[in-house]
Parts: C-alpha cells; sequence; structure tokens
C-alpha cells in the first residue's frame, strides 16, 4: 500500500465545524471502501465524544500525551487505537491539556505526532487530523504530520480575519521546517441562505480561493444530531440532504491523492 493520504483539519476559530466536517469526511471516505485513521488533537476530545468513546478521555495513561511527549514511547501508540465502525480512532484524553508546554520543551517540538504516526500510519489509507481551535504546537504538529489542510469556515466576515491568521502560521511553518503545505479545500459550514452575509461571504471565498475547491455545507440539525448519536452522517442520517456535499469531497480527495474507490 502506498503511504497514506494525511488531512489535517485545521482553523484557529472554535466552532466552525472542524470537527463535524472531519467526521463525516472521514465517513466519506470510508464509504468509498478506505481505511481510515481519524486523531482527535484537540484537548477538549469533542471527537472523541462525538465518536462515542466519551469514556476513554479519562482513561489512565498511556494516551496521545504519552506518546506526543515522550519518545520512548512513541511506538506505544498502536496500543491506543480504538474501532469505530466507520474509523479507527486515535483518541483525545484529559492529559492532553497539558501537552502544550510539553512539546515546547521537546527537541522536534512541531514534529512529534509525524514521528508517532510513523508506527501505525501504514494500516490505513486516509490519517485525518481534527485540530485544536488554538494556533499552538498541536497545530503545527498536525500541518507538519499531514503537510495538507482542509479548512472549514463559517460564511461571516471574522472568517477573512481567520484565514489570514492560519496562512500567517502556515507561511512560517513552511520556512521553518522546509515544507509545502497544501491547501485541499475550504469547506463553508453551517450555511444560512437567510443570511445575506452569508452569501457574500461565499462569493468573497470563492473568489479568494480560485486553485483551491469551495464546498458549502447547510447549517442543519441532521448534522448536530449524528455527532450527538456518535457517528458521520452516512450512519446516523443517511437521508440529510448534506451526505452529496460530503460525498463530493471524498470524491475530490481520492482524485487529488491519486486514491481509487475501493468497494468492498
Ligand atoms: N453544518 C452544521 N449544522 C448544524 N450544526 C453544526 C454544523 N456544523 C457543526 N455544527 C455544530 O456546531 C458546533 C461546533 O462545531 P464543531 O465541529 O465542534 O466546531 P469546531 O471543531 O471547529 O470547534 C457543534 O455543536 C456542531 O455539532
Ligand atoms: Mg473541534
Amino acid at each position: 500500500m502506498p503511504e497514506p493520504a494525511k488531512l489535517a483539519v485545521s482553523n484557529q476559530k472554535g466552532g466552525v465545524g472542524k470537527t463535524a466536517v472531519a467526521i463525516n469526511v472521514a465517513g466519506a471516505l470510508n464509504q468509498r471502501g478506505h481505511d481510515v485513521l481519524f486523531v482527535d488533537l484537540d484537548p477538549q476530545g469533542n471527537a472523541t465524544e462525538n465518536l462515542g468513546m466519551r469514556s476513554v478521555y479519562d482513561k489512565d495513561p498511556p494516551s496521545l500525551f504519552d506518546v506526543l511527549s515522550d519518545p520512548n514511547q512513541r511506538d506505544r501508540i498502536s496500543e491506543l487505537v480504538l474501532e469505530h465502525q466507520e474509523m479507527d480512532l486515535l483518541p483525545s484524553n484529559i492529559d492532553m491539556t497539558a501537552v502544550e508546554p510539553e512539546l515546547t520543551l521537546s527537541r522536534r517540538s512541531g514534529q512529534q505526532l509525524a514521528l508517532t504516526l510513523e508506527y501505525v500510519e501504514d494500516d490505513y489509507d486516509y490519517v485525518i487530523i481534527d485540530c485544536p481551535p488554538f494556533l499552538g504546537n498541536l497545530m503545527d504538529n498536525a500541518l507538519y504530520a499531514a503537510q495538507n489542510t482542509l479548512i472549514p469556515a463559517l460564511a461571516e466576515t471574522t472568517s477573512k480575519r481567520a484565514f489570514e491568521l492560519l496562512f500567517d502560521h502556515i507561511d512560517a511553518l513552511n520556512k521553518d521546517y522546509g515544507i509545502q503545505i497544501r491547501e485541499c479545500g475550504v469547506v463553508v459550514n453551517r450555511i444560512d441562505v437567510r443570511k445575506r452575509q452569508a452569501q457574500e461571504m461565499i462569493t468573497w471565498i470563492e473568489d479568494a480561493f480560485d486553485d483551491t475547491p469551495v464546498w458549502k455545507v447547510r447549517e442543519r440539525a441532521s448534522l448536530q444530531r449524528a455527532l450527538t448519536n456518535g457517528a458521520s452522517l452516512f450512519v446516523e442520517e443517511p437521508d440529510s440532504d448534506q451526505i452529496p456535499v460530503f460525498e463530493d469531497i471524498g470524491k475530490n480527495l481520492d482524485r487529488q491523492f491519486l486514491r481509487r474507490e475501493a468497494k468492498p
């Protein structure tokens, strides 16, 4: 199997739908027959909870904290992977709230996730990393490990500043590590078509990202319900009118990463 395609779902703004988009993109890739590893890198553990694994968030060590902060424990990552019906999950943990300063002290502060993923990633077609809502070491680790990003954003003017900050940060990271992080797409999320500002922002985003796909996801109770019930729309809300959007993202990612649909 070739190297997995890795994708960091990132935006330092909270509540834009990183977790919702990441889980549904993972669900779409699973539908296309791919093996997906989902990494919950947010110390708040929303994805871990939204995938029905709330109890492991409080579990005793080792956790993601240990494999990221102690090079001698990196290989224990395989002990941490859990099976969800749609994907494998590397869950977050309460200890992750203390990982930022640990990473600052470590020698290769931005590379720890990449180094630990090496022990498990060969089993997967895709690795989807759900980022925390701040620009710090964890975000650097996600961006460095994936070197590809999918950016959820709200159809609000506040998103302009969020993009600016994110791209400044990515530019700096590219220089520091001699890498070239790629934008795989923008997902404008929680769109309320009744708001005029929404349409104006969608147009602005489409103009700003002329070479990058821009997808549009509506504000829908079904998305919220699926997450509360521990899976993607594909399992929990198969009649949702937003499924075609995520199917299209899955199809497009396969094209970008030269993957074939692998229906069982
Ligand atoms: N398209 C949507 N329609 C309705 N609710 C949504 C949608 N996308 C996200 N949400 C909800 O909005 C909240 C924030 O989304 P979340 O994915 O947790 O954002 P982030 O990970 O960026 O902080 C969550 O309660 C989530 O269920
Ligand atoms: Mg989140």
